[in-house]
């Protein structure tokens, strides 16, 4: 085990408020548009809300991907080789890394998650079914740089990271987080890295499409989303001490053209007032709270994105609707001229 047992990442208060998390959301209520970061949405209750999510008919990014992961492995094998380290960002309760580690072959699998209990018993299911596959698990915040273990030190990489989760971050966040997925992934400066071939990173990517199929991913009609989004709210009323009258909030997803993404609001029905942590807000009857991105992309903007966050795509797959993209590259030889 790579981390000691019990460790915890999070860092709470005498009364045991996540201290980040209340900062969050005073910071969020307190600005004239009111919004709070996206990664809020996920604790226990949020993260299996999501897990519901993907099971509902239209939200259909993980059977898209499911589907491109499942059917070309042969072709990722041929592009990554095989020995490789595959170290996968945020790996969660993955179903999609099985796929991908039976096709490719690794040397080993270094998952990377801030939530180390969830961490260690996917690592345990996952060595069920890959007995001879090293398995290091690293309890660490991945938007930062993550020493890796010893024992992959001297293997290529491949990093992973499925689930379009990059179109969470808005550009300038989503790259500082593909540069330091790089430095992670990179070989110390002073090792010397010959004869190691430069890191590899599969990454999933939402496409853009019918503005109706995609306001409806995130707006289903058994209102799964719509419990995932107002879970928020009772997080925030169940940690931090608030009495937000969650009945006169209401869903919203709506897609935003400009910055083309999907975004998650919490809409008042009403004017109301409420405390959280002992400080007062009002909101007007229409106005709202931003609580997600899910940016899209084209071919083109995906490319762009990845490039400007050190990455040189080199392989790109969709699914056989055209719904959802898998893209491969290479961490980009830097260089001062054109
Ligand atoms: C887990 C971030 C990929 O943006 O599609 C699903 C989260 N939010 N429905 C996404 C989500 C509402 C999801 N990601």
């Amino acid at each position: 085990m790579a981390t000691k047992q019990g460790m915890e990442l999070v860092d709470r208060d005498e009364r045991g408020v996540d201290r980040a998390f209340r900062k969050d959301v005073l910071a969020g209520l307190s600005q004239p548009d009111k919004a709070i970061p996206a990664r809020w949405l996920y604790d226990d209750a949020g993260s299996q809300l999501f897990e519901d999510i993907t099971q509902v008919e239209e939200y259909y990014p993980t059977r898209a991907e499911t589907d491109i992961l499942g059917t070309r492995g042969d072709e990722f094998a041929a592009a990554v080789g095989k020995g490789r380290a595959v170290v996968e960002f945020g790996s969660g309760s993955s179903v999609k890394t099985p796929l991908l580690l039976r096709a490719i072959d690794p040397a080993a699998y270094v998952p990377l998650d801030i939530a180390g209990d969830f961490l260690r018993a996917a690592a345990e299911d996952l060595a069920q079914t890959f007995p001879d596959l090293p398995i290091w698990p690293v309890e660490a915040d991945f938007t930062k740089t993550v020493h890796l273990p010893e024992a992959v030190e001297s293997l290529p990489k491949l990093g992973f990271f499925p689930g379009s989760t990059i179109g969470n971050m808005v550009p300038r966040t989503a790259v500082d987080l593909l540069r330091s997925m790089r430095d992670t992934l990179s070989p110390e400066e002073s090792e010397p890295a010959h004869g190691l071939q430069p890191p590899m990173l599969l990454i999933g990517m939402d496409l853009v499409k019918d503005v109706s199929v995609l306001e409806a991913a995130y707006d289903d009609a058994a209102g799964v989303t719509g419990e995932f989004n107002l879970n928020l709210a009772r997080r925030i009323n169940r940690e931090l001490g608030g009495d937000i009258p969650v009945d006169d909030l209401r869903h919203e997803a709506r897609w935003n053209d400009a910055f083309a993404r999907i975004e998650m609001h919490l809409r008042t029905t009403r004017d109301i007032a409420f405390t959280v942590s002992g400080e007062s807000f009002t909101m007007r009857k229409g106005e709202s709270i931003h609580t997600e991105n899910s940016h899209k992309f084209t071919r083109r903007s995906s490319y762009t994105l990845l490039q400007a966050g050190g990455w040189t795509p080199t392989c790109r797959w969709t699914d056989s609707k055209r719904r959802f993209s898998v893209i491969l590259a290479e961490a980009s030889v830097l260089r001062s001229a054109p």
